[in-house]
């Protein structure tokens, strides 16, 4: 039986109380395979890697070893909630790696967004597989593998997986959502007890803000861009279009502008917003933003955000313009 084919008896897991089943069978399952070995699982804090972690927690306990490699391309308090959930929340055997410094330093003047991503990618691999070959005697290894990944084995996620583990560490593969679909692993999730917060979150792209701080990356507006993101998901989060929209963001260009700021000539970064909503990411709507709430988020990211003087909306649907800007 090929295991990678969800069987069409399987159930939608729509509920809690199926939900509930999927787990104890899971739960049952891992520790058939696992025994008493050490899985290890690199949790980035997106809603899969965060699922299989907090199912592998409640089978195998501290069997499990997270690691959390911080690329200095996450959103703002992302790596700070992946430590608040599972190491202070679920007492998780979590390593934590701030990598920034490596990863910024590769990046440096590096403006090709294909070559950013490769560059993201490969260094991803090689501080996880540094930290993999540090620990001893483990056997397997997690990932948050869900469905459509299987069903589009060249699709968005392939090239930001960690598929390239040092082949003398030949580890078996654990995947427990392998066979859902994103709904349910949400629904999983809630179920296990994660916060909405980080179960609803919305798709974040493996190179993080590396793809949105537009051309070469640098340390001031790789910040500017962090903070007005951050904005931008707060104001999106008072309003409630946080849930309604599918994918919403900041892009930061490596132009800018004249302005004026308390009388004075003030050259600044624009902030482009970016709201879509879409059902499989092949092809995206904009989310028609009510004004008011245009303003304001205008005004606050340019009274706030040291650096950014204008504020700009992409209309652009997709086709012709990709979700992301590179
Ligand atoms: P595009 O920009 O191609 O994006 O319209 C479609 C969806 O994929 C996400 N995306 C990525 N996800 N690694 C990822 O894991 C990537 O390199 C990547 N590039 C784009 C994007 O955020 C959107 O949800």
């Amino acid at each position: 039986m090929n295991t990678n084919v969800r069987p069409e008896s399987m159930q939608r897991i729509t509920t809690k109380a199926l939900a509930d089943t999927f787990i104890a069978e899971q739960i049952k399952l891992i520790k058939e395979q696992v025994g008493d070995k050490k899985v290890l699982l690199a949790l980035s804090g997106g809603v899969d890697s965060s699922v299989v972690a907090a199912l592998l927690i409640k089978a195998i306990g501290k069997q499990l070893v997270c690691v959390h490699v911080n690329h200095g391309l996450m959103r703002k308090g992302e790596s700070e909630q992946v430590i608040e959930i599972f190491k202070k929340g679920l007492d998780a055997n979590l390593i934590y790696i701030d990598a920034t410094d490596r990863f910024l330093n590769l990046l440096k003047d590096v403006s090709e967004p294909e070559r950013k991503r490769k560059i993201i990618g490969a260094e991803f691999i090689e501080v996880f597989n540094e930290e993999a070959k540090k620990l001893e005697s483990v056997d397997f290894l997690a990932q948050g593998t869900i469905y459509p990944d299987i069903l589009e084995s060249d699709g968005v996620k392939a090239h930001h997986n960690v598929g390239g583990l040092p082949e003398d560490m030949k580890l078996e593969l654990v995947e427990p959502i392998k066979l859902l679909y994103k709904d349910e692993v949400r629904v999983v999730g809630k179920a296990l007890g994660l916060p909405e917060e980080m179960v609803d979150r919305q798709p974040f792209p493996g190179p993080g803000l590396g793809v949105r701080c537009l051309g070469a990356i640098t340390r001031d507006r790789l910040h500017a861009l962090r903070e007005a993101d951050a904005i931008l998901r707060e104001e999106f989060k008072i309003c409630g279009l946080s849930k309604k929209v599918w994918q919403y963001f900041i892009a930061v260009p490596d132009m800018k502008s004249v302005g004026v700021k308390n009388d004075k000539r003030y050259e600044g970064w624009p902030a482009i917003i970016r709201a879509v909503n879409t059902v499989d990411a092949m092809s995206a709507t904009i989310e028609e933003i009510p004004y008011e709430i245009l303003h304001k988020i205008t005004n606050r990211i340019t009274n706030e955000v040291e650096g950014i003087n204008r504020v700009l909306l992409d209309l652009t649907p997709k086709p012709i313009g990709t979700i992301e800007w590179e």
